[in-house]
Parts: structure tokens; C-alpha cells; sequence
């Protein structure tokens, strides 16, 4: 049996990100962007109050391109929901409103710990985008799935036609059953696929499993004891925090269902260090026009992350469960990982089309 001597490296940089392309801090100077925009933002945040009937065109008057006045009127119009969530709205509002409960036109199906949340909550600052607050776990769920796709439609935010819905739920990923069962409700949805270099995110796998451990006082393994098998000294391909980091093995199941193009992958890593590009690319992905921007994201040191600014008033980070510090996990055993993972990582990289420099 292989004893695990343990030399430890030090993992748990999470909350030291280094931002690329912007100062660090809170907040970040003003350029005329951005002013501009704090203008737009606090004309919208006047007349974001809720009105019997939504006066959007005449209010929004002026000259606007065609291609810009949807846009710009769901921004306004955003103002609105945030209301009807508070619970603000009558049905006859709703129903004055046009707004209505759409099934997803796109869905973060994994990967757990890639940066889901993160993802989610960074296209919801596009003004076409709303997002489904909670995981619905509708796909993986037996029992959830058996009540039917009305059922899942009611669960999704109110929204106005012209926008679209996004969940997550990350088990999907995993989940054998899930690839058909989405075909089923719409073969040509679209689908993201938010990944990080598949040692690291099995690590923050592990912490989050062992966090919960610890609050229930219960006893738990070491990293390195669950991700090598003791008795051959090689990677446990039977822990699931090992299984779910062969991305390759997963995608092969869906792609029995949806051609390659249909998915677009995420680079988690570079979401944390430098958002603004890969949200560029998924607006791409999703025929959206450009308009998360660099005012959207600021870099907040204390967290170590960047955090969300909806506008002047309203700025958010994620939760504190998300960005945990790592445990130190003995150097030998990232690299046996690293190893593992090296042909299927290649073979990722082949069928998607997107290399990642992962080590
Ligand atoms: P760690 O806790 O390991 O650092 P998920 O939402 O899929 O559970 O992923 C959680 C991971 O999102 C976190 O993993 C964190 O690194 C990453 N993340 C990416 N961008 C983030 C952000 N802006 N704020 C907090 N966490 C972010």
C-alpha cells in the first residue's frame, strides 16, 4: 500500500487574483463611457418605477439606431422586473406588461465548480439576458422531470418577449439521462460549458464537499487519500471529483445528441483573472449585440475577484462560498493528476476546438 507523504504547496491563492488591463481597487476612474453610462443609469433608475403601462417608446424618443432601441428599452424595462421579483406586481400588471415565463434558450450545463455562478450572473448584466435565479435541477431529477416541462417553465423568471432565459444547473453535465432529455425540448438550444484546468477544479470540488462536512461534524479523507487508489498507488478514477474533470468523457455523451456547434466552452480560469473577453465571446455564441462592458466589472480587491456594477447604484460580488481557499494538497499528487488528465484535456481541445493551456 503507497503511503502519501505529504509536502505541501500552497493552493489557496484564491482571493489574490491579479485583474489584467485594469487598476485594482474598488473603482476604477471614469472615462466618458462610463460616463455616459452613469448618465443613461440614473435617467433609467427615475423612471424605473413602476407604471400601470409601460410608456418605453415614448419616453424613449430621440435618435436611436434600429438596432440599438430594443436594447436600450429592455434596459429600461429591466427596472420593471426587478420590481415584479419584489414581489411588486399584480397580475393585471403582468399581464399589461406582456411579461411571460420562457423556457431557456441557452444553459450553462457545467461544469460543478467551473464558475457557473460567476458565468450566470455576468450575462445577466446583458439587458436581453434573464437569468433563472435558482439551479432548477429539472433534468437531472427524476422526480422533477416527472412533473413535467410546465412545471419547469413556471420555475423560469418573468422576462419580456424579446429576451431570453438562462439556467444552470451543473449536475447536467454529469448526468447520464440529461443529453436526451434536453433534445427533447429543443434540439437546436444552445449550450455553455464553463470549464477550469481539471486538477484545480477538483480540488474546489473537494473543498466544497469537505466545508460541508465540517459544518455537520462529520469525518472526512484527505484529498490525496480520495484521489489515489492506496492499493495501486494510481488516480482513483472511482472518486467523483476525479470523474467529473475528464471533461472529454461527458462531452462524448452529448454529442450523440447536438453537433459540436451548439456548445460553446468557457475558460473558468480566465473568467476569474479577466472576464470581459470570454462574456464577449459569449455574446457571440448567442447572436447577442455586444454590450456587457468594462463598467459592468470591477476588480474588488478585498474579495479578490471581480465583482458585478449594474449601474451606479447597484454593485455586487458573489457569494463567499464562492472562492474558497483551497487546502494544501501534496505537489506529488497534482502532478499525478496533472498526468491523468493530460491525453483527455488533448482530446477536449480536439473536438472543441479551444485549447487551453492547461498544464
Ligand atoms: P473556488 O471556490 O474554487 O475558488 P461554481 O459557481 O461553478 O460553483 O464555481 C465556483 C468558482 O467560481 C469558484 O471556485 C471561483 O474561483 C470561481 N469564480 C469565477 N469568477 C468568480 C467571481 N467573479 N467571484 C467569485 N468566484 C468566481
Amino acid at each position: 500500500m503507497g503511503t502519501l507523504m505529504l509536502t505541501h504547496i500552497n493552493l489557496g491563492a484564491k482571493a489574490r487574483h491579479k485583474p489584467k488591463g485594469q487598476p485594482v481597487g474598488e473603482e476604477r476612474p471614469w472615462n466618458t463611457r462610463q460616463q455616459d453610462n452613469h448618465r443613461w443609469n440614473n435617467r433609467d433608475l427615475s423612471e424605473c418605477r413602476l407604471q400601470p403601462i409601460c410608456p418605453i417608446e415614448g419616453r424613449l424618443g430621440g435618435a436611436r439606431s434600429q438596432a440599438e432601441f430594443p436594447l436600450r428599452a429592455l434596459q429600461f424595462k429591466r427596472g420593471l422586473l426587478h420590481e415584479f421579483r419584489k414581489g411588486n406586481a399584480s397580475k393585471e400588471q403582468v399581464r399589461l406588461h406582456d411579461l411571460v415565463q420562457q423556457l431557456p434558450k441557452a444553459i450553462i450545463i457545467g461544469v460543478r465548480k467551473g464558475g457557473t455562478r460567476a458565468l450566470l450572473e455576468m450575462l445577466n448584466l446583458h439587458p436581453a439576458v434573464v437569468k433563472a435565479s435558482q439551479e432548477i435541477h429539472f433534468f437531472d431529477n427524476d422526480e422533477n422531470y416527472g412533473k413535467g416541462i410546465e412545471w419547469y417553465r413556471k420555475k423560469m423568471p418573468f422576462s419580456y418577449p424579446q429576451q431570453i432565459t438562462i439556467e444552470k444547473s451543473p449536475a447536467y453535465f454529469i448526468t447520464e439521462e440529461v443529453p436526451e432529455r434536453i433534445y427533447k425540448m429543443n434540439s437546436s438550444i444552445k449550450l455553455l460549458i464553463i470549464v477550469r484546468e481539471p486538477t484545480t477544479r477538483a480540488i474546489s470540488d473537494y473543498t466544497q464537499v469537505l466545508e460541508g462536512k465540517e459544518r455537520k461534524n462529520k469525518t472526512y479523507y484527505k484529498f490525496e487519500k480520495l484521489a489515489i487508489d492506496p492499493n495501486t498507488c494510481e488516480v482513483n478514477t472511482k472518486y467523483k471529483a476525479v470523474r467529473t474533470s475528464i471533461y472529454t468523457k461527458h462531452l462524448e455523451r452529448w454529442l450523440k445528441y447536438f453537433p459540436i456547434e451548439q456548445f460553446h466552452v468557457v475558460d473558468g480560469d480566465r473568467l476569474i483573472t479577466e472576464p470581459l473577453p470570454e462574456l464577449q465571446l459569449v455574446e457571440k455564441f448567442l447572436n447577442l449585440p455586444p454590450r456587457i462592458s468594462q463598467y459592468n466589472l470591477y476588480f474588488n480587491a478585498t474579495r479578490g475577484f471581480y465583482c458585478l456594477r449594474f449601474n451606479i447604484i447597484f454593485n455586487k460580488c458573489l457569494a463567499g462560498s464562492k472562492g474558497r481557499i483551497h487546502p494544501e494538497v501534496d505537489p506529488s499528487v497534482i502532478t499525478k493528476l496533472r498526468k491523468f488528465f493530460h491525453p483527455f484535456n488533448q482530446k477536449f481541445y480536439q473536438i472543441t476546438g479551444r485549447t487551453l493551456n492547461w498544464p
